[in-house]
């Protein structure tokens, strides 16, 4: 991404959950209110398309994919609270409102860690829209392609001895696959029984059809023009042998469609799980 200026995908991911209770139907995947305060009126466009076209493939597809990697990562970081974790790192945390939004921030000590031009931009929004944290929060600034989260972390006051549930999503298809090995092997040092959750993206099936070639060819354009190219390094094929490499080890590997409760998907909207997307949970030896 451009160093000196916010990511547009982050503007993205958060425009699609802050429009997901106004365009969608019952159930609801997720209730984030605050998403919308916090892109205010500074990036109209995006929210503006999702609303103008809920129902296009694009937009309800990646909708899909982002409100239900959010909800997994929540439900997974709920299980781990009953069990004891009480740190939960948002690496490449972009617009993520969870400490802002959902009680179990009460329970953990956040770190939100994320390139430090985006960060700037969330901060400053928080600030102007005086959005309280609802609980621990510490901001981090990383560029993941020079920098060790995991030093960032300790450098922040995260403990090393205790475990923790860290949310990766949206990311690792931008990075270089050397920043995606160095931050899994960074990640790798974190104690025993993290876990580590992140996305991936399944190749184009052959017979996925011209009209989904045509989508994902043209979102790949649009976000190469937002400086944030797919390099899509992680994927179905590389990311055990990339777990490995780092020392993690593969707890589950699903679809977007499974990741939530199946009762998801009992719903006449235009909302459905892009099979391309899945969800890796790893963890640490
Ligand atoms: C698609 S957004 C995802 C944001 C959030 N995780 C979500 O799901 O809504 C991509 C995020 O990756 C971050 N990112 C991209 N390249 C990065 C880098 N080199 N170092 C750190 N963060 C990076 C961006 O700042 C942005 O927050």
């Amino acid at each position: 991404m451009n160093s000196d200026s916010p990511s547009i995908t982050a503007f993205l991911t958060a425009a699609a959950r802050a429009v997901h209770a106004e365009v969608d139907g019952e159930p609801l995947i997720l209730d984030d209110p605050v998403a919308l305060r916090l892109l205010g009126d500074q990036v109209p466009d995006f929210l503006w398309y999702q609303r103008e076209y809920p129902a296009h493939p694009l937009m309800a597809q990646g909708r899909a994919d982002v409100l239900c990697r959010t909800r997994w990562v929540e439900d997974v970081l709920a299980a781990g609270v009953e069990d004891g974790v009480d740190q939960y790192v948002l690496l490449a945390a972009g617009l993520d409102s969870f400490a802002h939004r959902n009680p179990l921030a009460a329970r953990v000590r956040t770190f939100e860690l994320d390139h430090p031009a985006s960060q700037a931009w969330k901060t400053r929004a928080v600030e102007e829209q005086q959005i309280p944290a609802l609980g621990d929060l510490v901001h981090l600034p990383v560029d993941l392609e020079h920098d060790d989260p995991v030093d960032r972390l300790v450098g922040g006051g995260f403990d090393l001895s205790r475990r923790a549930v860290v949310s990766w999503m949206g990311c690792t298809v931008y990075l270089t696959r050397e920043a995606i090995s160095a931050t899994l092997a960074s990640l790798a040092r974190l104690a025993s029984g993290s876990e580590v959750l992140f996305d991936c993206m399944a190749p184009l099936a052959e017979d996925a059809g011209a009209a989904a070639a045509e989508r994902a060819g043209a979102m790949n354009v649009a976000m190469t023009k937002w400086g944030e190219p797919w390099r899509s390094p992680l994927n179905h094929e590389n990311v055990g042998a990339l777990l490995a490499e780092a020392g993690l080890h593969r707890v589950e590997y699903l679809s977007t469609r499974d990741a939530v409760p199946p009762e998801t998907w009992e719903r006449n909207d235009a909302l459905s799980a892009n099979p391309r997307s899945w969800l890796v949970r790893a963890a640490v030896a």
